[in-house]
């Protein structure tokens, strides 16, 4: 298998993990029994299910079950993690592209979730998405086998719920929102802004998934480290995409960076060095991917792979 048929074979596994955990309708078909929700609440779950199963890369849950296989965990403890990772991020966009935030119509191919379903509608199914990604992961007790499992759930739960609030994604996403407001900021408040509101999450899947697999601290550090290298190296990608990609392949409206007045890496020191700054970051994580215990070929081809991006 090439490294493109594994990539999809990984992305799939991905998405069927998340959507055995997503809720679905009382009356509805798939999902879990717990998941079954009230026809009462019928219109936010398929708001929910609408922005979840839209598609998109699914590198968030793959980081975790390939970081989980490579010290030797179990499937059965990285898949809630997995599937609430996933959640999180879809939430994130979910508010993101909310008029009061980004302002956009299209993401994963698709019209947005508040495009569809309308603004409130979009909060709540980005609020629901949250919530029930960490009662998705809380179910992972249930899985664990040993006290020692135990104490890596407890572990993994609170760096997913740290990861992606106030000192992490939420944080970033503050600071880009302050950003707009303004003419010109530090380079110090750009690298925050982008390693909080994407690093994290990158994070989340890296570490998370060596943490429930009981790796060594030394290299949960060094993970740590990967991950923010890898995340603000995603993220300038993003922002580069955002004025040279092609919108039919990214599935989201490109000059939207432009329209909303900020700041990028891309604004503040050009397309050339931003790209030079994603090689360099790259290889930097890869240097470090090169010092862990473990070694996992596909993943640190799918790391190298996210510098040439086009999607
Ligand atoms: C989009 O993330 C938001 C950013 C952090 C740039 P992805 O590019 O991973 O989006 P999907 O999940 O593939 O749609
Ligand atoms: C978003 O960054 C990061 C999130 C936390 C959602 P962007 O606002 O640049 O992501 P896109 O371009 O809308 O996907
Ligand atoms: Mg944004
Ligand atoms: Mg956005
Ligand atoms: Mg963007």
């Amino acid at each position: 298998m090439n490294f493109a048929e594994e990539l999809e074979k990984k992305r799939a596994y991905c998405e069927a993990v998340l959507k055995a955990y997503l809720p679905c309708p009382e009356d509805g078909e798939g999902g879990s029994q717990t998941g079954r929700v009230s026809h009462f609440a019928g219109k936010v779950t398929e708001a929910m299910r609408y922005s979840a199963e839209a598609g998109g890369k699914r590198l968030r849950p793959m980081f975790l079950s390939e970081t989980c296989a490579m010290y030797g965990g179990r499937k059965k403890l990285a898949e809630p993690f997995m599937a609430a990772l996933e959640m999180i991020h879809t939430y994130s966009l979910v508010h993101d592209d909310l008029p009061a935030m980004d302002n956009d119509d299209y993401r994963r191919g698709r019209l947005t979730t508040h495009k569809v379903y309308g603004d409130g509608m979009a909060v709540l199914a980005g609020d629901a998405l949250l919530n029930y990604a960490y009662e998705t992961a809380a179910s992972a007790f249930d899985r664990a086998e040993t006290a020692e499992e135990t104490g890596r759930v407890i572990r993994a739960l609170q760096l997913l719920m740290r990861n992606a609030g106030v000192h992490g994604m939420v944080g970033g996403q503050c600071a880009d929102l302050e950003a707009e407001k303004k003419d010109k900021i530090s380079a110090e408040e750009l690298v925050y802004i982008h390693e909080h509101k994407t690093a994290c999450l990158i994070d989340s899947g890296l570490s998370i998934g060596a943490i429930l697999a009981g790796a060594p601290a030394a290299d949960i550090e060094k993970l740590h480290t990967i991950s923010s290298c890898i995340g603000l190296s995603f993220q300038i990608q993003d922002d580069i995409l955002d004025v040279v990609g092609d919108e039919k392949e990214l599935g989201k409206k490109t000059g939207m960076d432009a329209e909303d007045n900020k700041i990028t890496y891309v604004t503040m020191y050009g397309l050339d060095a931003a790209r030079e700054e994603v090689e360099r970051l790259t290889g930097k994580a890869t240097e470090l991917y090169d010092s862990l215990t473990a070694d996992n070929l596909f993943l640190r081809e799918l790391l190298i792979s996210l510098v040439g991006r086009t999607k």
